[in-house]
């Protein structure tokens, strides 16, 4: 089956001054570029392997739960308090239940990142410190994603992991949202609530472009890491697990990168 291409539709100059319309209009070229990457594609195609969507959880986990810190920390500022729902929207616990049915009761220990989640989630960290207002690029571009795209992703990959019921699957389900169409016009229209001047407007359309683009890399880091993982299946078995990617060192990146991915490789081959 080929890979489902974009349905959407908008151009930036069309886009009016919702920021709902600016903001979909702004990423609508690195949405497409998301939904394309290997990793999505394994997905639409309904090849998802049980080994790509446990990296990809161990990921989310750490995205969302910098997201949702920084959402919490900021739930009174002006540019966060409109779109602050903790309790239709919140992952992480989800993402808990997931990564425990799938790594077992001592899954803390077993969460495997690659650097790109590490800067993703610093990123979070900082914006929700020194520029909350941006916040609602990242919540955006998630929570609406999971939403939209996300309730079809959920079903491919409950088929292709061959799961029974639902199980593993907590991260795609929303029991606080009983329409998503609905709530997502409601989120959109509390995004257009919320004042920002023109400065902050461009910095908020910029920072979700990098918003999707952050997803980019981490799909693609988690590519790496398995093609790594099936080279190295040939390899005896080392070290049982690995911990989360150290930040690259700037002297050493190369090799650092070499030897991060041999290790997360090596992890994985147990995972
Ligand atoms: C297999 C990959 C994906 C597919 C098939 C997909 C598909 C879709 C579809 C059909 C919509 C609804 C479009 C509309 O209502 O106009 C949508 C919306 C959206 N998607 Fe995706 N998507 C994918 C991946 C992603 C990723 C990786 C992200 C971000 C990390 C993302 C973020 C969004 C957002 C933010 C929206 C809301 C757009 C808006 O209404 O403003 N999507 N997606």
């Amino acid at each position: 089956m080929e890979p489902l291409k974009s349905a959407r539709k908008v151009d930036l100059q069309d886009s009016g001054s919702d920021l709902s319309e600016q903001i979909k209009a702004a990423t609508q070229e690195t949405h497409v570029r998301a939904e394309n990457t290997d990793l999505m594609t394994s997905f639409q195609k309904g090849q998802i392997t049980r080994t790509q969507y446990k990296v990809l959880l161990c990921s989310l986990y750490e995205i969302y739960t910098a997201l949702e810190e920084a959402l919490d920390r900021n739930s009174s500022h002006p540019a966060v308090a409109p779109i602050y729902f903790p309790q239709e929207l919140d992952r992480t616990e989800a993402l808990e239940r997931d990564l425990e049915f799938f790594l077992g009761s001592q899954w803390r220990s077993k969460v495997i990142v690659p650097a790109a989640t590490h800067r993703y989630a610093q990123r979070l960290r900082e914006i929700g410190k020194v520029k909350p207002e941006l916040l609602v690029a990242h919540a955006y571009t998630r929570y609406l994603g999971d939403l939209s795209g996300g309730q079809v992703l959920g079903k491919l990959a409950q088929k292709a992991m061959e799961l029974e019921g639902k199980d593993g699957l907590a991260f795609f389900s929303f029991p606080g949202v009983s329409s998503a169409n609905r709530f997502k016009q409601l989120y959109r229209s509390r995004m257009n609530s919320i004042e920002l001047s023109e400065e902050q407007r461009r910095e908020v359309l910029q920072e979700a472009v990098d918003a999707f683009n952050f997803n980019i890399q981490v799909f693609d880091d988690l590519q790496k890491m398995l093609s790594v993982t099936s080279e190295s299946a040939e390899k005896p078995k080392g070290t049982s697990r690995s911990t989360p990617f150290p930040p690259p060192s700037s002297v050493q990146l190369t090799v650092g990168l070499c030897v991060g991915l041999l290790t997360v490789g090596i992890g994985l081959y147990n995972f």
